[in-house]
């Protein structure tokens, strides 16, 4: 997976005035990461939160992630999209 180099972001910050959102296979430490570089205003989750409805609650308690179903990714229906179920808590 390519990463978005931190000088492109450092010389970005410099010419654009308004706030920079961060997204693309991010996970939360990498997004704690950036957000406390001061180089991105805010982290941005798509895939992720496909697959766990209930993700802010998930990465704040270290809760393990659900993988989406790929294969179902633009199939014009519902499965794969809404029908993921909340984290039931730690065994
Ligand atoms: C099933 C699916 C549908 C998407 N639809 C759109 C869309 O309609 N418009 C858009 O700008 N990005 C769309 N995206 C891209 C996401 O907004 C996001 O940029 C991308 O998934 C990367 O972030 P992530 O790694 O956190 O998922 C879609 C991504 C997926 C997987």
């Amino acid at each position: 997976m390519r990463r978005i180099p931190s000088d492109f972001l450092r010389r970005f910050r410099r010419h654009f005035p308004g706030p920079i959102i961060l997204c693309g296979a991010l996970e939360s430490r990498a997004a704690e990461s950036w957000l406390g570089s001061g180089l991105v205003d805010l982290a941005a989750f798509g895939v992720p939160f496909i697959a766990n409805p209930d993700l802010p609650e998930r990465m704040r308690r270290g809760w393990t992630l659900a993988q989406p179903k790929t294969d179902l990714f633009y199939g014009g229906g519902a499965a794969g999209y809404s029908d993921y179920p909340r984290f039931e808590g730690p065994a």
